[in-house]
């Protein structure tokens, strides 16, 4: 693994002294008590059809403060650190999975949706990988996929199963992994994973790729090969590491191209640093970057949830790797909200999510100069008007609407809205696909059937809905864009 200097100056180039503000950031955690903020961001995501997650490492969950914090905030887990190769498999073949699982039981216990993070990676990778004969890797990448995914099968909604692959100019890292087999490595971390855990949606996850450029179109490409050849890649994983006031002014158009493949795409570790000491024009700057990305989120249907990576300033991991910069989530380190949890609260309890469009959504963030290149042009998404039933069981509802088209295919979003003045625990929508569709994938529930009478129940994570509240799940399917009838919905 690279080093904190050598990773910061892979990020930015930025190399300034060292700050002790960190250390008086950290000593203001033990003596705050956690702020009880009116609306938790979770509830607002939900309402929108989204999550609104953090990562958690081991510190992080057996800190009362902090998890409390995170508790009542976020319904996402992604384990900081537990689920990588490190973690669990430090040596070759010998498994370990109880850092994992703690994050996964706590982020359990409180409701949340578990994301697998990593699989595949080029750091945090024990030095028995990287000291393999390069005919050995392929075995060893596969068995700590199947390890890993197969213990965790069922349990993660989400898998990053590759992280970070590519360089800044859109070439492939030359680690381990493609030393050994070439670009091939990918799509076989993908078969094997989709293998190992049917249920998880798969991602490809990295960094400054939230803007139109030369690393975000080659995965663009990248992702476009894979699907055509089938491989089971369903997400983009936007990682979203910001420097304050430098949100890309492209990220909404990156998420609909990607999202206009059929991919899902997700925030996955949003921070937004500041110099330190943050002044207040940049805390402000930061709420205004919170904002639009928030907003970008809520703009593409197929982005699916937003991450921040951490809850609090105190136990960020930006002042440890970028001297000099700090302050980049939306709690300080008393877990006091900042402008941007209020930015985030505002943008989440905007309008609904618009109808899918390939015009730029009046949410759109302000652009401040146009893209450097184009995004490719796709059809127009089917605008078919949604479905929507009458309520069922305890008011619940399902709105089904086609998001997506192409010849020989289309994608489906199923909004359950519980319209009830108590909790759900359980849903189940069921509906009838119009003659020679199939349904080819299908997230965020579990199907019986893929063509004709279809019943959909709710997956582990999202069964439970508040009064008021929303969730969805989609699928992507082939034959004619038809919507389906008899949609129906009932609750438990
Ligand atoms: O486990 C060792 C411990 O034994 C040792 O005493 C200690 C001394 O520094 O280091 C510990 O390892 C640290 C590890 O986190 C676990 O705490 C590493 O030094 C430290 O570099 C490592 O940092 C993690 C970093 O990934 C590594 O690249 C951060 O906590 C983690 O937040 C960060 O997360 C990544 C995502 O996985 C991928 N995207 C970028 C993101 C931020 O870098």
């Amino acid at each position: 693994m690279r080093s904190r200097n050598a990773r910061a100056r892979l990020w930015t180039g930025i190399g300034a002294a060292a700050t002790p503000l960190a250390a008086v950031a950290a000593l203001a955690v033990a003596v705050a008590a956690p702020a009880q903020a009116a609306t938790a961001v979770k509830t607002l995501a939900e309402a929108q059809g989204r999550y609104f997650g953090t990562a958690m490492t081991s510190g992080d969950v057996t800190n009362s403060a902090e998890s409390s914090v995170a508790a009542a905030q976020f319904d996402m887990v992604t384990p900081g650190n537990e689920m990588k190769w490190d973690a669990t498999e430090p040596s070759r073949g010998s498994f370990s999975f109880s850092r994992g699982d703690q994050i996964l039981n706590w982020g359990q216990s409180h409701g949340m949706r578990v994301r697998g993070h990593n699989l595949v990676w080029h750091s945090q990778l024990p030095s028995w990988v990287n000291s393999l004969p390069t005919n050995q890797v392929q075995a060893a990448m596969e068995s700590h996929i199947n390890g890993v995914a197969g213990h965790y099968r069922g349990k993660v909604y989400a898998w990053d199963v590759i992280n970070e692959p590519f360089n800044e100019d859109g070439s492939l890292r030359q680690d381990a992994f493609y030393k050994a087999m070439g670009s091939g490595y990918l799509a076989d971390a993908l078969r094997t994973a989709h293998a190992a855990d049917p249920d998880a949606r798969l991602y490809i996850n990295d960094y400054n790729i939230e803007g139109v450029n030369a690393k975000s179109n080659a995965l663009y490409s990248l992702a476009q090969q894979m699907l055509a050849q089938g491989v089971p890649l369903q997400g983009i994983g936007l990682e979203s590491h910001f420097i304050v006031g430098q949100v890309p002014s492209s990220l909404l158009q990156n998420m609909q191209r990607f999202a206009a493949l059929g991919l899902d795409v997700a925030v996955t570790e949003l921070d937004d640093r500041i110099p330190l000491p943050a002044s207040s024009a940049n805390l402000q700057q930061q709420g205004t970057d919170y904002g639009n990305v928030v907003k970008a989120c809520l703009a593409v249907p197929r982005c699916v949830g937003i991450s921040q990576w951490g809850v609090d300033d105190g136990h960020s991991w930006i002042p440890g790797t970028f001297p000099g910069y700090g302050a980049a989530m939306f709690y300080d380190a008393n877990y006091q909200p900042k402008p941007a949890y209020n930015a985030t609260v505002a943008a989440l309890s905007g309008p609904a999510s618009p109808p899918p469009t390939t015009a730029p959504p009046t949410t759109a963030p302000p652009t401040t100069a146009p893209p450097t290149t184009a995004p490719p042009t796709t059809a127009p998404p089917t605008t078919a008007p949604p479905t929507t039933t009458p309520p069922g069981g305890a008011g619940c509802t399902a709105t089904y609407q086609v998001t997506n088209s192409w010849p020989g295919g289309f994608q489906v979003s199923v909004a359950v809205t519980n319209g009830g003045s108590s909790a759900i625990n359980g849903w189940t929508v069921r509906f009838t696909l119009a003659s020679g569709q199939t349904i080819t994938s299908l997230w965020s529930g579990v199907n019986t059937g893929t063509s004709g009478s279809v019943t959909v129940r709710n997956a582990a994570y999202n069964g439970t809905v508040a009064a008021g509240g929303a969730t969805s799940f989609g699928f992507t399917g082939t034959g004619s864009a038809a919507p389906a009838t008899g949609v129906s919905c009932t609750s438990s």
